[in-house]
């Protein structure tokens, strides 16, 4: 073998290796985020995967933006006369039948039950919110749909 023949040899193999490192970085990174992604979307302990197409999210949405996003942003993210609502449910421990109480008819739900976060609440802001005892437990799963996928995704 002549030394220019060993030079090209010894190129293209470092050639070689930094290409497999390269490819081997990219996947093991790939494969960390999309972990990262899955873990973030379970943290909220619902349905996974967004709901843009599903029928009760389209619910959510006319339901929501029909009775509360005069006072709650649709962003979910940024108050405005009412706080924020993207991951409601983790601050009401994932008690739906506390917190679909409530948005019934906050007022009835705080008097009667003491429950010392609605109380909290009061004091958030000196507006107050409206009662809606016409809302079903599926008109209210269907807005938490919506406000969840909105926040989320
Ligand atoms: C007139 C304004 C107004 C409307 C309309 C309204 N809200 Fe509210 N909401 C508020 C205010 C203000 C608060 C904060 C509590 C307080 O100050 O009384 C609140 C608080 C809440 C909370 C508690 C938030 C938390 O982080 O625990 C939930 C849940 C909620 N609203 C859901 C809804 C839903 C669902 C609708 C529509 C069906 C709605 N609200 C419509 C004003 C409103």
């Amino acid at each position: 073998m002549n030394n220019n023949f060993r030079l090209l040899l010894s190129l293209v193999t470092l050639l070689l290796v930094l290409l497999i490192s390269g490819f081997s970085f990219i996947l093991v990174n790939q494969h960390i985020t999309t972990k990262e992604k899955e873990e973030q979307r379970w943290e909220w302990c619902g349905t996974p995967d967004p709901q843009y197409d599903s029928p009760l999210y389209a619910k959510g949405e006319a339901l929501f933006k029909a009775k509360c996003a005069s006072c709650h942003n649709k962003n979910m993210k940024a108050d405005m006369t009412g706080p924020a609502l993207g991951g409601v449910l983790e601050r009401w421990n994932g008690d739906t039948t506390k917190l679909y109480s409530y948005i019934r008819n906050w007022a009835v739900y705080t008097k009667t039950t003491n429950d010392p976060y609605a109380i909290e609440l009061e004091n958030w802001d000196p507006s107050v919110m409206q009662v809606f005892p016409e809302l079903t437990d599926e008109d209210i799963d269907a807005i938490l749909s919506y406000i969840n996928n909105t926040y989320m995704y």
